[in-house]
Parts: structure tokens; sequence; C-alpha cells
């Protein structure tokens, strides 16, 4: 059965207590519109408090670590987020890739962990300017994938459940986040049919159209119907547009 689509509100390092209300306030309007799956990544401070009030929408970790526990200062393991009450996390984002050095060896080395703690996953990929106007965007995606998704797919599975109710993927061309200027919806159009194309590669044809592909960068209510009405884009992951409820669910609507 096809999943709805899937908005999700990166809060990145946006959220104190007093955004309590507008989370509460994107769970409401959520609950009246549950055609679409509503999600939200608020910081690890939010997580446990947000899932506490929370009736309809999801919630979800910006990224963890993939050490069970243990001396490690200042880290946040999959397993402590889960306990907080978090669903999903959102894992191989540009901004850790490049602030962080995040290799695809250490986003693959997360999604294990989060998956063995029974976490969904999110799992981020996205071209740089350079790469684009190189042409090379595909291929560069293609390859950032196939390193970061875990090499054994049992772990998505996880035994019994299928893939795609475990790991999303989400197209976020690094050019496009934070500034305003979105993909074409030509070229979103193209690179989700090559990640289709790739997942259906690695998944098989039962699973792998059952993946969902999200779109991001600079999606705003705006511009959100022509983006989810693109081929292969199964939802959206949205940075500043998701801070208020009104913009959040604005692109939710227009799915
Ligand atoms: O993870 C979503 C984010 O990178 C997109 O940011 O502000 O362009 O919607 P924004």
């Amino acid at each position: 059965m096809p999943q709805r689509p899937y908005i999700v509100g990166n809060w990145k390092m946006h959220g104190t207590r007093a955004m309590l209300s507008e989370a509460r306030a994107i769970d409401r309007a959520a609950q009246r519109h549950m055609k679409v799956e509503v999600a939200l990544a608020p910081p690890y401070t939010l997580i446990h408090p947000v899932h506490r009030e929370a009736e309809q929408i999801g919630v979800g970790a910006q990224d963890c670590h993939h050490e069970d526990g243990g001396a490690h200062t200042g880290d946040i393991s999959a397993a402590m987020v889960a306990d907080a009450g978090a669903k999903f996390v959102i894992l191989g984002h540009s901004e850790r890739r490049q602030n962080h050095a995040e290799s695809d060896e250490i986003v693959r080395a997360k999604a294990e962990a989060a998956l063995s703690a029974g976490l969904r996953i999110i799992l981020c990929c996205g071209e740089s300017e350079e790469t684009r106007a190189a042409g090379d965007a595909v291929a560069f995606v293609k390859e950032q994938l196939k390193a970061s998704l875990p090499a054994d797919h049992a772990v998505l599975t996880n035994g019994s459940a299928n893939a795609s109710e475990r790991v999303t993927i989400a197209y976020e061309p690094i050019w496009a986040i934070g500034t305003g200027n979105t993909a074409t919806v030509e070229d979103i159009a193209e690179m989700h049919g090559e990640i289709r194309a790739l997942l259906i590669e690695l998944f098989g044809e039962e699973e792998g159209p059952e993946i969902r592909i999200l779109y991001g960068g600079s999606v705003k209510p705006e511009n959100a119907s022509q983006i989810l009405s693109t081929a292969e884009v199964g939802g959206a992951l949205v940075g500043g547009a998701s801070l208020t409820a009104d913009s959040l669910m604005g692109i939710a609507l227009a799915a």
C-alpha cells in the first residue's frame, strides 16, 4: 500500500522550550489532516517534551552517534534518542558531513546503530554546486547513497519489517539549502528518478519502489505544490519553513 506523503520539519539548531507551543500547533493541525504524515526533528533538548505532548506528529532526532553508550562526553547515542521517544533520526545531512567531517563510512555506522536501536532513518544525500556544474551530480549522489546505506540490507528489514518502513531517502542539493533557490522540477525529477532506479537495484522490484524519497532545499508553502507533484517525490524535508506551524502545514496541505 503506498505510503502517505511525508513532510518532515528539521529544526536544526533552533528550538527552546518557547517553541513547544509551535510544536503543539503543528500536532493539532496534523490531527486534522491525516492524509499526510507530518514529523518534527527538534534539537535533542526538545525530543522528550515534544514526544510527550504529540498525539499525531512523528518525533525524531537530527542525528545520533553510533556508540551504544559510555565514555563519549557530549555524544548522544541512537539508543538514547530512542529512549527519549524519538521514532526516527536524520542522518548524513550535508551540514554534518561538512561541519563535522562525517564520511560516508561514519554515516553508514550511524545508520546501522540507529536501525539496531529500532529507529527509522532518513538518509540525506546531495551534491555541491561545483559537482552539479561539472555534470557529475547524479553519479555523485548515487555513489554517496550506496556508500552510506547499511551494507547488510537485513539490518534495514530487521528480519520482518519492510525496508520502506525503516528507511527514507532525502535528496537535498547543498546549494539549495537555506538559499531560497530550489532545484528545478526537471532536476528534481531526474535525480529522484535516478535514486529510484538505484533503490530498485539495491532492494528489488518489490521494496525498491516503496521507499519514499523526500526533496529538501528551500521548500516553502509557495513552491510546495509544484515540488510535491513532481515524479518520485514522496514528501519534503523542510528547514526554515518548518519553524512555524503555519508554514510547515502550508507545505503539508500542498501534498
Ligand atoms: O534538512 C532540511 C534542510 O536542509 C532544508 O533547509 O531551510 O532550505 O528548507 P531549508
